[in-house]
């Protein structure tokens, strides 16, 4: 289904002014600086979408009935702009974030926002704070697009009216630099088969955070869960895909059958991996093999990846029989990196764009 649908474009009367901007951009911490503008679209049965507009970001009213506040029925999408080297502003593959996003409305029985509605919203509100988007290395402007149930109802049924949305955010890392470590959890799972682990719902991340917290307790930066049914092979990390490299330059990484997260980074660096030479494989991976692996050297790097975490070294994993660790534990492997500076070149304009991946705004 293609629906144009015309924003209403409302400025703000109140832009933050520029030397306030220019220090807010300057190093803002993950998700704490937001720009100017939202865009909002709504949809109720019957009228469909409609009253779409990109107008002053501030708090909206909503109904303490509204269906999100008791079931939960919300998805998001996490995605980047980037500064060019020429100087423009380009998106990296928004389709694929819109194609997902309706992939998990659909898991969650909302309504389905036409591609071109998700597009049109995403490059207006960038267009329209395009001032925003930092410059330098590893800077971006990440953009959170993300639908709620806004229907005032307490029966458990699919709501009515949603409210789709877009906000953004300058941003640098996710993590500092140097590698992550990684505790593999034994207390939780994340997602069971036919569940909802390969959709973008807030309630994926609300079940992650007491394992995140367990992670932290064990001095680790990160968890990492196995999968729901023999505890045996790795799934991700709650907030991003993983990946490790073997001794025979093979990159491998968990398969997409349903319980984890279908990466639009992971995607892209199989991709690039396969373009490089590497043998990529999806295809399960067993924790017990990681350890072992990592001990003898089978095992070479492993890395973390996704839209907010781009590709962070991870040094080490530890679980309640010991730890794997790589190499000395702080340095990124070779490989992990050229993936990286591949993948980054990309996204910023530095290389050309061999799979047509940049989206100018
Ligand atoms: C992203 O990578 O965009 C996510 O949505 C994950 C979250 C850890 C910020």
């Amino acid at each position: 289904e293609s629906v144009a649908l015309p924003f209403t474009i409302e400025p703000t009367t109140a832009p933050t002014p520029a030397d306030h901007r220019a220090d807010l951009i300057a190093n803002p911490a993950f998700g704490r600086v937001f720009s100017d503008h939202m865009a909002m679209v709504r949809y109720s049965e019957g009228r469909g979408w409609h009253d779409a507009r990109i107008t002053a970001r501030k708090p909206f009213p909503i109904d303490p009935a509204a269906a999100v506040l008791h079931y939960g029925q919300e998805v998001f999408e996490g995605m980047k702009a980037y500064r060019l080297e020429s100087g423009g502003i380009a998106t990296f593959r928004p389709e694929e974030n819109a194609r997902r996003f309706q992939a998990s409305a659909a898991r969650m029985a909302m309504a389905a926002l036409p591609q071109d509605i998700f597009m049109t919203a995403v490059d207006e509100l960038v267009r329209i704070d395009r001032d925003w988007v930092p410059t330098g290395e590893g800077k971006s402007l990440y953009l959170r697009p993300f639908m709620i149930a806004t229907e005032v109802f307490l029966g458990v049924k699919p709501a009515s009216e949603y409210l789709f949305m877009v906000i953004a955010c300058p941003v640098a890392g996710y993590f500092g630099s140097g590698c992550v470590s990684v505790w593999v959890s034994d207390a939780y799972t994340r997602a069971a088969p036919g569940g909802t682990g390969a959709a973008k719902c807030g309630g994926n991340y609300a079940a992650s955070l007491i394992a995140q917290r367990d992670s932290q307790t064990h001095g680790c930066d990160q968890v990492l869960f196995l999968d729901s049914r023999e505890q045996r092979y790795v799934e991700e990390m709650g907030g991003m895909n993983v990946m490790f490299l073997r001794d025979d330059n093979t990159l491998v990484t968990p398969p997409l059958t349903g319980t984890i997260l279908p990466g639009i980074t992971r995607d892209a660096i199989l991709r690039l991996a396969r373009d490089q030479g590497l043998t990529v494989e999806e295809a399960p991976v067993a924790i017990d093999e990681v350890f072992e692996g990592a001990a003898t050297g089978r095992y070479r790097e492993a890395f973390a990846c996704g839209t907010a975490a781009v590709i962070s070294p991870i040094g080490s994993f530890r679980r309640t029989q010991g730890e794997a660790v790589f190499g000395d534990g702080k340095t990124p492997g070779p490989v992990t990196l050229a993936l990286k500076k591949t993948l980054t070149d990309i996204q910023a304009g530095r290389t050309n764009d061999p799979h047509g991946w940049v989206h100018m705004i």
